[in-house]
This record gives C-alpha cells, structure tokens and sequence, in this order.
C-alpha cells in the first residue's frame, strides 16, 4: 500500500516551537520501501522535499512547498555480541523513549542523552549531547538513502565528521540524504560519566543506567522549558568556540565567566552565560522572549512567527557581540531555507 499524501498539512503541533506552517504536501513513510517510493515520486514531479523528524531543532517558515517526508518506520532490535550491545534504531523511534527503555535494561551508553527531544534519525546530523556525553562517543553506524538515486549506504561514525553540534549531514550531505537506521554501541559494564555539573552530587553510591537517566531528567526539568507546555527549540545558540588569546581577555574581564578549554587551544564558551550577563534572562519582545531560569533557550509564548524569531534572535546576537565581541551562531535549522 502507499502512504497517503495530504495536501495542505499543518504542521504547527509537529515542530517543538509550535510556529504556525503549513505544507503543500506530507507524507509519513512506515517503511523504508515506501520512503524509496515517495522520494521517487517527489523527483518526478520536481517537489522541493523538507525531510522532519520530531521537529525540535528546527525553525519552519508558514509553509512548506513540495513535499515534507517525516519518516514514521519506528521498530528497534539489539544484537547481542559479548559485552557490548549493538542497538539498532529506526529514524522514526523517539530518541528519549529509546534511551529510557535501554537504561531500564542496564545498559550504559546513552543515559546521560535522557530526554533530548526529537527522534532517532535526526540524531546525527546535530551530534546530540548533554552532560559530557555526545552521541558519536557510542555511534556505530548510521544507514542512510542518497536522495538522488535512491542509494543505500553504511557510515561509520568516523564517515559522519563529527564536531560539536555538527556533521557531515549539516555541511557537504545537508539535503542529499534521509538517514534511516542508527547503530549504537552499548555496555554491560559499568561506566557512569557523572563529570558534568552536579550529576555527581544527585546519585548514590551505585549509580545504574536509570538512576543516571532520571537524574538527568530532573536536571533538564529544572532548566529546560517543557516543549509540550511553551514552545522551543532547546538551544537556540551553540556555545561559542573562540581563540585563546579573546578567551584571556575576556576572563582578565569576567573571572568567573565558564570556559572550557579545546584540545586545538580554542576556548568553548558558555552562550548562555554571555546572555544573561546582557541582562536578557526572561527577556520578552513580541511573542517571544529569552526562558528565565536557561538564557540559552529561546521561547515562544504563540501567534508569532519564524521571521520575527530570527529578528528576535538577531538582536540578542548583536547585545552579546556588543558586550563581549563574541559571534553567536543559531543551532537549530532554517527548514526550506539554510
Ligand atoms: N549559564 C548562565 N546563565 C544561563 C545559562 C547558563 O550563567 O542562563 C551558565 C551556567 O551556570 C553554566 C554554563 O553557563 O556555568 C553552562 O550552562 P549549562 O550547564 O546549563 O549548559 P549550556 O552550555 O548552557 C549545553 C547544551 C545543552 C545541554 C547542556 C548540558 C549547547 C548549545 N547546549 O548547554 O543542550 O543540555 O549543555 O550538557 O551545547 C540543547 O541542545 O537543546 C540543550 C539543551
């Protein structure tokens, strides 16, 4: 059978910052042999595709021509081998609901990646990570379809080009591919990465998976606005990477300003840190404002759109540039745009 085209879809409640868009045309494809058909289709008849997982990193215009795909095949299956674990993941299955029901199993890897929104497939292209974990530390291989021809291809973790909040998918592949299965590598031995802030401070003697994922939970419930109460898309900033020497100068400044010093002697800093000391926490302008307990993630309290997003987005950059001369650059993407 063929996954049904809709015509004219709303996608408002299918991307985290609940901006209001409409697509000419959506399709949610159950299974890689439907996917193959409706990319066929879309070359065809020439429609612009927008590929959408679960629609939390990325800032979508009111509407969408061509064909938005959303990849819907959701199963996953383990195969055993020793100690480790291979996980394999379809694009579709939601990332948090994976790491849950894999920390529930005991096994270690991806517990500290607890409640990340958005689903498995887009889970490469940004190198999702939290609380000193990212997900290329335990990513075998990802499966993917070239959206020319239709070719299926196996990348390993070293093919993605890995950086901080970034890969292959968003630089030379971005638009050429629909990933479509993960391969993560999981353990049975013991490994707790407990080094980020208070993680430590917040489990016992003992910690397993779970005990590790819950408490991230709760350390994300405490700062990070809750997508299905006020709309965001986590991040809205990455965290800036600058040279050493504008590192020292700002610290000669700010002492206690977070810095984290690069294995290539640039210093990562914290965007959220360089907001708020703009005095912009819990700034509001319009329908959006800055969240008042994490400066880094921008909300939206409804009937806005993305245009006056990016202008909002815009002049929290260029405060920050001002103050601190540091460039901020946007994490989430520009859907039909970038
Ligand atoms: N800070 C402030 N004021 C703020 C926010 C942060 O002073 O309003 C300071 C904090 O006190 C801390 C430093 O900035 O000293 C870093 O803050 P935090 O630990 O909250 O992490 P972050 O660097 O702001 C990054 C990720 C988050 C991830 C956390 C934890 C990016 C762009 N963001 O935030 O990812 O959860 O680390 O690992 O790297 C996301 O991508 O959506 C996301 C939430």
């Amino acid at each position: 059978m063929s996954p049904r085209l809709l015509v004219g879809h709303d996608l408002t409640r299918l991307n985290t910052l609940g901006l209001p868009c409409v697509a000419d045309r959506f399709v949610a494809p159950g299974d890689e042999r439907e996917l193959q058909e409706v990319l066929k289709l879309a070359g065809h008849q020439g429609w612009p595709l927008t590929l959408l997982g679960g629609g939390s990193n990325l800032i979508l215009p009111e509407r969408l021509p061509g064909l938005v795909v959303q990849p819907a095949m959701a199963d996953w299956w383990l195969e055993e081998q020793d100690d480790t674990v291979l996980v394999h993941a379809q694009a579709g299955v939601v990332w948090h609901e994976l790491v849950m029901v894999l920390a529930r199993r005991g096994l270690w890897g991806i517990e500290n990646l607890a409640l990340i929104p958005g689903h498995c497939g887009a889970a490469p292209i940004q190198n999702i990570g939290a609380y000193g974990v990212e997900l290329r530390e335990v990513l075998d291989a990802v499966h993917l379809l070239h959206l020319d021809n239709g070719r299926e291809a196996m990348f390993t973790a070293a093919d993605c080009a890995f950086g901080y909040r970034d890969s292959i998918f968003k630089g030379s592949l971005e638009g050429r591919v629909v990933i479509t299965r993960l391969v993560l590598r999981l353990s049975r031995t013991p490994r707790p990465r407990l080094g980020y802030g208070d993680l430590a401070g917040r489990l016992g003697a003992d910690p397993t998976p779970l005990s590790v994922a819950e408490a991230v939970c709760a350390i994300r419930r405490e700062k990070l606005p809750d997508p299905a109460e006020l709309g965001n898309a986590g991040s809205f900033f990455k965290n800036p990477l600058v040279a050493g020497e504008q590192a020292a100068r700002l610290l000669a400044q700010s002492p206690d300003m977070p810095h984290f010093p690069q294995p290539d002697g640039r210093v990562k800093l914290a965007a959220g840190w360089l907001i708020d000391q703009c005095g912009l926490k819990g700034w509001r302008h319009g329908h959006f404002g800055v969240h008042d307990r994490q400066a880094l993630v921008l909300v939206h309290f409804g009937g806005g759109s993305a245009g006056e997003l990016l202008a909002f987005a815009e002049r929290i950059a260029t405060r920050v540039q001002e103050r601190f001369g540091v460039s901020l650059e946007r994490e989430p993407r520009l859907a039909g745009a970038d």
